[in-house]
This record gives C-alpha cells, structure tokens and sequence, in this order.
C-alpha cells in the first residue's frame, strides 16, 4: 500500500474489544478516519458520537463515524473483534464454531467492497479465524494478520519487569504458539537489558527459576482469571491492537508476535500462529526465527498441533 496523507481503519464489532480499542486509538492518535461497523448500529452509533465528542481532548484528529462494509473499500486496516466472546470455564478454542461462521459471513461482506488493505483479526480462537479469514478473503497470506500472542508477549514482559524491578521497555521476552492453554515461554532468549534472563536469575539472590515458571502460568491464565473476576478482558488486548495498528500505517518494521502464516519457520506449515514478525505498512514482511531449545520446539510444534487438530474438522 502506498503511504497516504489519511489513515482509515474500519472496525467491525464494537463489543468490550471493539470499543476499548477505537478509545486507545483516539486516545493515541493513530488514525485520521476511524469507522464503526457492529449489527448493533445504536451501538456503535453512540460510540461514534461519545468518542467525537472527546476529540478537543485528544492529541491528534481522529474523525470516527457509523459506517457499513462499502466503507472497507479505501480502508488500510480493517479490525475484525465481532464474535462470542470467552464466558467462565470456556476456553478460547470452544469458540470455534461459532464464530468461524460469523467470520464467514462478515469478510465474504468486505471483500465484496473492493477491500484490497490488511486484515488484523482480534476475536477467539485468534489464529484459527486469522486462518479463516485469509482463506475466506483470498488476500495475500503476509496481508492477514492476527493479534496472535502479543498480549501474552505483553503480560511476560509486565510480570518480568515486576519481578525484577525495571522498566518493562527493558524486558525482551516472547511468548509464541496458540493465543491458548498451548502457548509457550521463549526463556532461552529472554533478557533484561541485554543480559540473558538464565545468567540473571543464577547471579541475583532470591531469584529462581521456579519463580519463572510460576510468572508463565500467570501469563497463560491470566485471562482466565481476569473473566471469572470481571466477566471479559479487553483493555490489554485493546492495547496491542493499537500497538499493531501503528506499525502497520507507521510502516515501523516492528518485531512482534502477531499471528503470521508459516510456510516451513520453526519446522511448521500452513498455519497461524504467534511468532515474532516484522510488521510494517505491507503487513508482515518477515519472519524472525528464533533457534528453540528441544523443549521449546516440541511445546512449539504441539500447539501448531492443537491448532489445526481444531481447525481442519471445521473449516473443512
Ligand atoms: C485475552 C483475550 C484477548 O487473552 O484472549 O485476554
């Protein structure tokens, strides 16, 4: 896509997700058109009117309106966040069937506007309908991009900087596989400040590597534990869209852990999933392949296997 004076970006579903995310994009400015899509149009109708009436406040001009799937025809991102979401006790997976079909319907609906930008998928389970969607919409495969793990991504690296008391800017940590119960720690090449997270641990009384552990599974269950207290989660989440939003129209050449399509990295193929990628205003334009440990690799190459254990029945 060329660079263009305008960035429009459409979102589908304003929902807990949805709106959190147009509030953060407004809230940072990224966009200068922002159009709401939801079946529920007093919905996003109100929050169209309620989030233009905080523009005077906002640092930049972001003009949101209520729109329809023809408006996806000149967009540069289109956010797909309709669907169920997780209710206590379900997990990401048990949506499946569910909102594969919403999916179906709604970017057959896109496509038929011309729609020709980058799809960024942020609804359950996130790297089975990023798949969907890119065989639904027929797009280059690098033009399909799902949230994938960067808000677990997000959540190590919180937990990290809490646990050693510095900035999380300074943690470089990744979590990749299933946005799920399979997703994965990448310790061997964690660090904070440059200095590998293993050496850390071994060279500062008090730490441990059982602790590290103990950090993945508040990662891995976090939203778990954030359903059964508040019922959904949308703020971090909202936070990473806006994150991948702008390395896509700020054409950044950021690295992060989006769902990307695997054509033979880390030993996988013919799947999203969640691993570091370059992500810029041509989507992602590579991957970054991280040498795994055998353990990492065989936690890796089971979740791609949970995934398409999942997806084949169903889009088949
Ligand atoms: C979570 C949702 C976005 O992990 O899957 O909070």
């Amino acid at each position: 896509m060329s660079k263009k004076d305008v960035n429009r970006v459409v979102l589908v579903g304003t929902g807990f997700v949805g709106s959190s995310y147009a509030f953060a994009m407004l809230n940072q400015g990224v966009a200068e058109e922002f159009i709401m899509i939801d079946l529920n149009r007093d919905k996003a109708e109100g929050d169209v009117m309620d989030l233009n009436h905080g523009t005077p406040f906002a640092p930049h001009r972001t003009k949101y309106r209520l729109g329809d799937y023809s408006d996806c025809k000149d967009a540069d991102v289109v956010v797909l966040t309709a669907g169920a979401n997780q209710k206590p006790g379900e997990t990401r997976l048990d949506l499946v069937e569910k909102n594969m079909k919403i999916f179906h319907g709604i970017v057959k609906e896109i496509m038929a506007s011309g729609f020709d930008g980058i799809f960024l998928v942020a609804a359950n389970p996130v790297d089975i309908l990023t798949y969907a969607t890119w065989k639904f919409s027929g797009l280059p495969k690098h033009r399909v991009i799902g949230s994938g793990t960067i808000l677990d991504t997000g959540r190590v690296r919180f937990m990290l900087s809490d646990y050693f008391e510095v900035d999380p800017r300074n943690v470089h940590a990744y979590i990749i596989g299933e946005h799920g119960d399979t997703e994965l720690p990448v310790w061997s090449h964690a660090n904070v400040g440059g200095k590998n997270i293993m050496e850390l641990i071994e060279s500062t009384p008090g730490k441990s590597m059982e602790d590290l552990d103990g950090i993945f599974t508040n990662v891995r269950d976090a939203a778990y534990e954030i359903i059964n207290r508040k019922g959904a989660t949308f703020y971090g989440i909202a936070m990473g869209l806006v994150r991948i939003t702008k390395a896509i129209l700020d054409d950044e050449n950021s690295i992060l852990t989006v769902s990307t399509y695997l054509d033979g990295e880390y030993k996988e193929k013919d799947v999203y999933v969640g691993v570091p990628s370059v992500v810029n205003r041509g989507g992602v334009s590579e991957i970054l392949e991280l040498k795994l440990s055998d353990d990492e690799q065989a936690k890796f190459s089971h979740s791609v296997k949970v995934l398409k254990e999942t997806m084949d029945p169903v889009l088949a």
